[in-house]
């Protein structure tokens, strides 16, 4: 390959109707990482993204508000840009279909396709999926419905143009054989494999008649057709290069055409035989990544279950959840989205580990070196094993495979290693004698979180640069350079900032927290024995006991003590005075008196209530005399 071929990466073309939700932004912010990652290593990247405008759908929803297509695509697409700014996505350029630039490398493709003889007119019968805006024979329909969405379709008969994509059938299996690396994921490719080969590759559709679809680019060579949109969209990600992209550096072929699973096939089979009909080299790379679902369900408008990015990152940041997306699920592999998986990922990986490393080690170096980095070159078994893990993160092909979350894990080993040496160094313990070896370890947390931060910061470009500047990097960019352990530096003083990712409160905290509270509140309750001693507690023997006049409840006893004493006790409902003469009980001896209805009484007997009220006194199980301390 040329010196001068450029790293060239593409999201789908989004449909300019629907309303960008998580599923969008995850194909974009993938993008976005590897494009983040390459300019890093010093690459030029072109990335693009866009919007796919032509159709039937977006003529429809026009016309039903009331407005030209153009108008209503020009409006829509802003929900894209706005929701692309906001998750900080920095793509090269924005095509849109409705480009003139871009509608006029159609007609030249088409033109030219027509002339090599690759288009064919035709008389056509089929079912015909109106929403999907596809032919399908009835072979492919599910209990005669699309097998893509489910709908009604309709037989239509008409004449249409066709690309003749057949006869490439067999170079394109060939083509995906021979070269391993063109469909990834694995599974991928089989699929496709197996769908070439499984049954005859049929020729494509390519035109609508005018009267059915106008909103679209016209053939060059039959003005009375409307090309199909899907040939219109897959040509951007070659048109784009004719006005969008830099000069004077090669991009043709591109390096990932980023996709959904869903769209596979319009890429891998009529985009890989369009190029072969054109003669041009095919993509390196067609990588298909999983969905996102809810509760394991399809996010749907009509189920209401729909993510809203800009909800997400108000509630949790953006790169909570760059993160997020690509830790939580392997690039390629399905996932369900939920908040409680969010609000975990925040507490452990970025609260607890990351954020407080990076606490701890701002707050020490503030603390013992006054901020100042004193760099210092010597090995020890900390420094073997973190540049190892250096190493296997900046494995390129682990980026260029899209597996992001085994690169976040490896930067999360290198986190808890660095959180492990700070545990082990107790650089609180080290004398300030010993400056020398306290200074050492302080850079080497340093480094170690400086080189943690190049890595991070594709994913997490604004975390990134906090960090950055809490190391003291102001002033210098953040590249491939930074990756080099033994980097030169002059003057560099750490400045300590706020918790970058605060613990976000659960019901599960929330409940440990209470029970604390309580458990607190009851230690609180507890008496000492000094406090239990203050009650003089004396076994009495009731000699005397009569109900209080006007009380149902309350009766007088007299109780020997070892000297009489009168009690007023309120167990009237539970016992007649005379079960109660006799009867050894316990008494509070030491009480203030005070008056019960004018009587006074000088003591308290103790009883338990039942649940049902009934009320049981308290008494000995011996012969004991009375006046008897009670311990
Ligand atoms: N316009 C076509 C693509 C033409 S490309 C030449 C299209 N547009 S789309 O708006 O429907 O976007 C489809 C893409 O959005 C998927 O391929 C995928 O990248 C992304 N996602 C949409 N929903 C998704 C999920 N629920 N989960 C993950 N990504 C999904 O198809």
């Amino acid at each position: 390959m040329s010196q001068n071929k450029g790293f060239y990466i593409t999201t789908p073309i989004y449909y300019v109707n629907d309303i960008p939700h998580i599923g969008h932004a995850y194909t974009t912010l993938a993008a976005d990482i590897l494009a983040r990652y390459m300019r890093l290593k010093g690459k030029k990247v072109f990335f693009l993204t866009g919007t796919d405008e032509h159709g039937q759908k977006v003529e429809k929803a026009a016309r039903e508000r009331g407005r030209s297509p153009k108008e209503h695509a020009d409006i829509m697409v802003e929900n894209f840009k706005t929701l692309w700014n906001e998750l900080n996505i920095r793509n090269d350029a924005f095509i849109r279909t409705t480009d003139e630039e871009h509608k006029k490398v159609v007609s030249a493709i088409l033109q030219k396709l027509y002339d090599k003889g690759e288009i064919e007119k035709r008389k056509y019968s089929g079912m015909y999926c109106t929403p999907c805006e596809r032919f399908w024979t009835a072979k492919d329909l599910i209990e005669g419905k699309c097998p893509d969405c489910g709908r009604d379709v309709e037989y239509i008969e008409e004449e249409n143009y066709f690309f003749l994509m057949s006869k490439y059938q067999n170079s394109l299996i060939d083509y995906i054989e021979k070269n391993p690396e063109y469909i990834l994921p694995e599974t991928r490719k089989n699929e496709v494999l197996s769908f070439l080969k499984n049954k005859p590759l049929g020729d494509l559709c390519i035109s609508r008649p005018r009267q059915r679809l106008s909103w679209g680019i016209p053939l060059p060579f039959d003005e009375n057709y409307t090309t199909y949109v899907w040939f219109d969209a897959l040509v951007n990600y070659y048109s784009a290069l004719n006005y969008l992209a830099p000069k004077n550096i090669e991009w043709w072929p591109p390096d990932h055409h980023l996709i959904g699973k869903d769209i596979l096939i319009t890429h891998a089979v009529y985009w890989s035989t369009m190029l072969m009909a054109l003669g041009m080299p095919l993509p390196r790379n067609i990588f298909a990544h999983g969905w996102w679902t809810v509760q394991g369900a399809k996010m749907s408008k009509s189920l209401g279950n729909v993510v809203n990015p800009h909800e997400i990152i108000k509630k949790y940041g953006v790169d909570t959840l760059r993160y997020f997306l690509f830790r939580e699920v392997s690039f390629g592999l399905d996932g369900d989205f939920s908040e409680e998986a969010i609000v975990r990922r925040i507490n452990n990986d970025l609260a607890n580990d990351l954020g407080n490393l990076l606490n701890r080690f701002l707050v020490m170096n503030e603390k013992y070196m006054n901020g100042q980095i004193s760099p210092m070159w010597i090995d020890d078994d900390f420094t073997i094993q973190i540049k190892k893990l250096i190493t296997e993160i900046d494995n390129e092909k682990l980026w260029d495979e899209f597996k992001f979350n085994i690169v976040l894990e490896k930067i999360w080993e290198a986190i808890s290693l660095t959180n492990n040496y700070i545990a082990k160094t107790e650089p609180w313990k080290i004398s300030k004698e010993d400056s020398e070896k306290l200074s050492l370890i302080l850079f080497n947390i340093w480094n170690s979180i400086r080189i943690i931060t190049v890595f991070l910061y594709p994913f997490m470009p604004d975390t990134a640069m906090k960090i950055w500047n809490a190391l003291g990097l102001k002033s210098l960019k953040i590249d491939y350079n930074m990756l080099s352990w033994s980097i030169q530096l002059k003057e560099v003083k750490t400045e300590k900032i706020e918790q970058i990712f605060p613990r976000i409160q659960t019901k599960k905290d929330n409940e440990s927290e209470q029970k604390i509270k309580e458990d607190n509140s009851k230690m609180q309750e507890l008496i000492g024995i000094e406090d239990f001693m203050k009650i003089k507690l004396k076994v009495g023997k009731v000699i005397e006991a009569e109900r209080i006049k006007g009380s149902e409840k309350l009766i007088k006893l007299i109780v020997d003590i070892g000297q009489q004493r009168q009690i007023v006790a309120g167990i009237g409902k539970s016992y007649s005075p005379e079960q109660l003469i006799g009867k050894s009980i316990i008494v509070v001896s030491n009480l203030k008196p005070v008056k019960l209805m004018g009587v006074e009484s000088q003591g308290m007997l103790l009883a338990a209530t039942a649940s049902d009220g009934t009320i049981s006194i308290l008494t000995v199980d011996r012969e004991v005399n009375p006046g008897a301390g009670i311990k």
